[in-house]
């Protein structure tokens, strides 16, 4: 066994092939117990950490790393021993499926720093339909763009961009226009948020605002965080970053020959489109669900939990006072689909993940369809739900205080969530006390009258 690779990030779970996370009870050379049939096995391990067990009393709790394969004749018999001295073991892959293993997850917010090398294209290698393909000067500043987000690390700020003269009139216009839409097309949620954003954040024409601001605001305001991003993700990685409330951004702008046109994600979609509900506390655990809902699952319920993510977060409907309002970022940052998508030339349903999940849809045109839901509460509920009947060896959660995924398996683990959320409706049952008795008894009964 080799413990250890020169040519791997020190201090973080290396990008390996297959991550084991088991159990061991508190006893003197508790680790190298462990570790002697991956030794017996000649497996070269790349990482290994050790951290209290919060599944099990007394034990510690080993995550480990290789890049064998979990269907590795020497991998299984390894397993084999493991399971003979250990309190429990779970085993991710990120390439290969067997009965013992789940597709690997992030279990930390800093994990999401092996995705910034795991992006399926470069942000400069444009498509020869794209406005800026002949660009060289649009091409390289593309190219700076994407090195940032490369070289980006968690808990580090997101380096600063002076935008030139340009790109800021890009913004202007994408800005001045899309205004004078959000009113009678916006959702009343995203109208509330936005004006925040210009006095906290300088949402004006004449200033792109930095990602580093945007995330700060946004942390205070639901948790949420922004990530830059080089290029595109996969669907699994960045429904993954939702889990951790953590938002992949791009930072470059579309090509200045077509303001009111990109053929991808700009920072004019993210931040006019994404960043104003990504503020709302309700709509964010909305998010922050269907990212938990990916962690494990199959590449099948990743692809229909990708559909639910599009159809929601990106060409969402709602119904505000009877009428059809937009909240999907992909309508919010497009003056032409915005428009549309509240006309009566698309197929307008109502949100229903069962349908939806399995909706086929275009990336590169307007939708020939959207849904509608009645409230970001409806949509969660709904989500919830669906989100049960995804086939998991486990249930997640998400530790807010340690920004940490948490397996729950033992009832140990379910005894200290208890104790965290009784703790949680005693402060709730003081502050309705203290409300009085009346307004009490009315929330209590679900009938609060403002
Ligand atoms: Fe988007």
């Amino acid at each position: 066994m080799v413990v250890g690779n020169k040519n791997r990030p020190s201090g973080s779970e290396s990008e390996s092939n297959t991550s084991i996370i088991f159990g061991i009870k508190e006893k003197v050379g508790a680790l190298a117990i462990a570790l002697k049939p991956f030794e017996a096995n000649g497996i070269t391990l790349n990482y290994i950490e050790s951290r209290p067990s919060k599944r099990s009393e007394a034990t510690y709790e080993f995550l480990i790393t290789t890049d064998s394969q979990v269907n590795d004749n020497e991998v299984k018999a390894a397993l084999g021993e493991l399971t003979d001295n250990a309190s429990y073991v779970q085993v991710l892959s990120r390439s290969e499926r067997s009965q013992e293993s789940v597709p690997w997850f992030p279990r930390k917010k800093k994990d999401l720093d092996q995705f910034a090398h795991r992006i399926l294209s470069y942000g400069s290698e444009l498509d020869s339909d794209h406005p800026g393909f002949t660009d060289i000067t649009y091409t390289k500043r593309r190219k700076m763009f994407a090195d940032i987000a490369f070289n980006y690390r968690h808990g580090t700020p997101i380096p600063r961009v002076e935008y030139t003269a340009e790109e800021i009139k890009t913004w202007s216009v994408v800005l001045n226009s899309l205004t004078t839409l959000f009113k009678t097309h916006a959702c009343a949620e995203f109208n509330y948020i936005f004006p925040l954003l210009v006095t906290n954040c300088d949402y004006i024409p004449d200033n792109i605002p930095q990602l580093q601001d945007v995330s700060e605001f946004l942390k205070s305001c639901t948790g949420f965080s922004i990530r830059p991003v080089a290029g595109l993700l996969s669907s699994r990685d960045f429904l993954a970053g939702l889990a951790f409330r953590v938002f992949h951004s791009t930072q470059y702008i579309r090509h200045p020959s077509k303001p009111l046109y990109t053929p991808e994600p700009d920072v004019c979609h993210e931040l006019i489109g994404h960043v104003p509900l990504l503020c709302d506390p309700t709509f964010a655990r909305f998010s922050q669900e269907i990212g938990i809902a990916s962690l494990g699952a199959s590449d099948v319920w990743i692809e229909r939990l990708a559909a639910l993510y599009w159809f929601t977060v990106e060409f969402g409907l709602c119904k505000q006072d009877g009428k059809l309002r937009a909240f999907g970022a992909g309508l919010l940052s497009s003056f032409g689909e915005l428009q549309y998508a509240l006309s009566d030339k698309p197929a307008i349903k109502e949100f229903d993940p069962e349908v939806t999940s399995v909706t086929k849809y275009p990336i590169t045109e307007y939708q020939p369809t959207y849904f509608y839901t009645q409230s970001f509460e409806d949509a969660q509920e709904k989500l919830k739900q669906f989100a049960a009947k995804i086939a998991k060896p486990f249930t997640l959660h998400y530790d807010a205080f340690t920004e940490s995924i948490d397996i729950l398996e033992t009832k140990e683990q379910l005894s200290q969530l208890a104790g965290l959320i009784k703790a949680q409706v005693s402060t709730l049952h003081c502050a309705l006390e203290r409300l009085g008795s009346s307004e009490y008894y009315a929330i209590n009964t679900g009938n609060l009258q403002q």
